[in-house]
């Protein structure tokens, strides 16, 4: 699967797994994709912007009332800008305002505004992620055309075993090259 040169906002929420999201931009950016990161006042809690500034070389959104830095550096430029949105971590709030259409802050307003393809990595306490309106919200997110990647069985945060692990970096990358490439096949049969 062939990354290169994909455009691909990293939106970051409130997660404990925010951290990871650092690691999977790297190895985003060592495949040759052009990064931009948006993350929630929340995300902000776990890791800091400047962490991504320096780790990742890539310019970083929080608040969409700052000063920009140039013109198109709003959810609409970035929405045009966008190949693909991948939120990783995604909470369980950030799913369930996209699935209300909530547009508070950058990365939901983002989120609303964005025609390319949008995925979420769900990462969780597994009675968040099994909780049956965490699910339902899940499924309508999928019936808009959005992706929603299964997170994995194992360990969490809270030291025991359950549904909500942050899969692991390669896998959300498999996942992200099947919908890419997908993508592409489509637009070029539409085409000829
Ligand atoms: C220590 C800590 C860890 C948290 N981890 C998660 C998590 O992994 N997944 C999740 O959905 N919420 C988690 N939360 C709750 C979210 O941070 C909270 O719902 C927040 O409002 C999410 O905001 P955001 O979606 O705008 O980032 C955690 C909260 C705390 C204090």
């Amino acid at each position: 699967m062939d990354l290169s040169n994909a455009k691909i906002v990293l939106g970051v929420t409130g997660s404990i797994a925010a951290y990871k999201a650092v690691y999977l931009g790297r190895e985003l950016l060592k495949i040759g994709v052009e990064l931009r990161v948006a993350m929630t006042e929340k995300g902000t809690k776990f890791v800091t912007p400047l962490t991504f500034r320096s780790a990742l070389s890539a310019p970083v959104v929080v608040d969409q009332f700052e000063s920009p830095t140039a013109y198109n550096m709003n959810h609409i430029g970035w929405a045009r800008w966008a190949d693909l949105i991948l939120v990783a971590p995604a909470t369980a709030n950030i799913i369930a305002k996209a699935t209300s259409g909530i547009a508070d802050d950058f990365l939901s307003t983002l989120i609303l505004a964005a025609g390319c393809p949008v995925v979420f990595i769900p990462a969780m306490n597994s009675t968040m992620y099994l909780n049956s309106l965490t699910q339902k919200n899940i499924k309508i997110l999928e019936s808009n055309g959005c992706y929603v990647m299964t997170p994995e069985y194992g360990e969490l945060a809270s030291k025991e075993s359950g549904h909500g692990r942050f899969p692991e970096i390669q896998s959300i990358i498999d996942f992200v090259g099947d919908i890419i490439v997908k993508k592409k096949s489509l637009k070029e049969k539409n085409s000829s």
